[in-house]
């Protein structure tokens, strides 16, 4: 989907110098990466990175790499001849066959197999390749811009990513700043959302929002960052119903409820500061001992993640189990 009407807000120094940024890298021809915590705006900037660049006429061809498996998604990079597999009936061309001359937009490029990784290092280096199943040697022209919600040089240094892909799409790297770190934006975007879907309800003007909502948005963590703000809002102008008032219905876990089937374990009350979290009794009997024992570790794992905010390395450490135990229990839970 070309994004190129699409609006970015922000008035925070912060956020400013991302945009500076963004401009200065659109100009030269390299490899972008783009990171950031989810919903911080990585789509929107690599999007942009295209149309300010020379190739903004070219095509902008994206790929979420983390939606496809392995062996599908070489074929979807690079194309594949008929019968090179079984299901692929027909030739196909690949994402950067269809990217040349303009940009190939390699979304979650972490979830990539190492054996893609070098592959696409292939590409970037001499800009050939060869699809699944062929000998033929290829070439393209496509700046790659790579956008990942993980720290690479760590996940290189777990050998999870390839330290040669790793610093040659390091040309640039352009970092998100979380919503929380750039607050002065939070209103302006809450203003944006809000106003966007008074329109859409046909409201004549858009009421702004009760002091308690201005006040609980300012203070909120905003873990899903922009995404998140967007959502927040657009539920609390729905849920108003007219427009008469300022919007004051801010639900933040639209999901909060005592209903709630399977729900994480949760830190009583007043225990937010100790160091343990304290765990929702297990009932053994109604099940056998292993589901009870297994019930029990994943509602440890997934409460140490959502207390440290998914970082796996702190959750790990707040639970006093080692990353690699740590990271063995969630594979082994498939809580990934
Ligand atoms: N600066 C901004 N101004 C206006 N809207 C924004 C801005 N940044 C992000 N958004 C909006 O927030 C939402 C999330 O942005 P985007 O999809 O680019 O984030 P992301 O970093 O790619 O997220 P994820 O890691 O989950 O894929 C989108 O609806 C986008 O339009
Ligand atoms: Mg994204």
């Amino acid at each position: 989907m070309i994004q190129e009407q699409q609006i970015i807000l922000g008035e925070s120094p912060t956020f400013l110098e991302i945009i500076e940024q963004t401009s200065r890298a659109a100009s030269h021809d390299r490899a972008v990466l783009v990171i950031g915590e989810r919903g911080t705006g990585k789509e929107l900037i690599a999007s942009r990175l295209h149309f300010l660049s020379p190739r903004w006429e070219q095509k902008f061809v994206q790929v979420n790499c983390a939606a496809l498996p392995d062996t599908l998604l070489e074929s979807e990079l690079f194309g594949h001849e008929a019968g090179s597999f079984t299901g692929a009936a027909g030739k196909r061309v690949g994402r950067f066959e269809e990217a040349d001359n303009g940009t190939l937009f390699l979304d979650e490029i972490a979830t990539t197999s190492l054996a893609a990784q070098e592959k696409i290092l292939r590409v970037t280096e001499y800009g050939t390749f060869q699809r699944v199943g062929s000998n033929k040697t290829l070439n393209t022209d496509v700046r790659i811009i790579g956008a990942a919600n993980i720290d690479l040089p760590s996940a290189a240094e777990r050998g999870e990513f390839r330290h040669d892909l790793l610093d040659r799409l390091a040309l640039d790297v352009i970092t998100l700043p979380p919503l929380r770190a750039r607050k002065e934006d939070i209103l302006l975007l809450a203003f944006h959302f809000g106003r966007k879907v008074a329109h859409e309800l046909d409201w004549t003007s858009f009421p702004g929002f009760s002091k308690t909502m201005t006040d609980t948005m300012m203070e909120y963590d905003w873990p899903g960052n922009i995404r998140e703000l967007k959502n927040v809002v657009e539920r609390a102008v729905y849920y108003a119903e007219h427009e008469h008032g300022p919007i004051d219905h801010v639900i933040l876990d639209p999901f909060k409820s005592p209903y709630r089937p399977n729900r994480p374990a949760t830190v009583e009350p007043g225990v937010e500061n100790s160091k343990k979290p304290v765990i929702e009794k297990v009932s053994v009997g109604q099940t056998d001992f292993q589901s009870s024992v297994d019930k029990y570790e994943k509602d440890l794992l997934r409460d140490a993640l959502k207390t440290k905010k998914f970082n796996q390395k702190k959750a790990a450490e707040y639970i006093n189990l080692s990353y690699h135990q740590f990271r063995h229990l969630l594979k082994k839970h498939n809580l990934r």
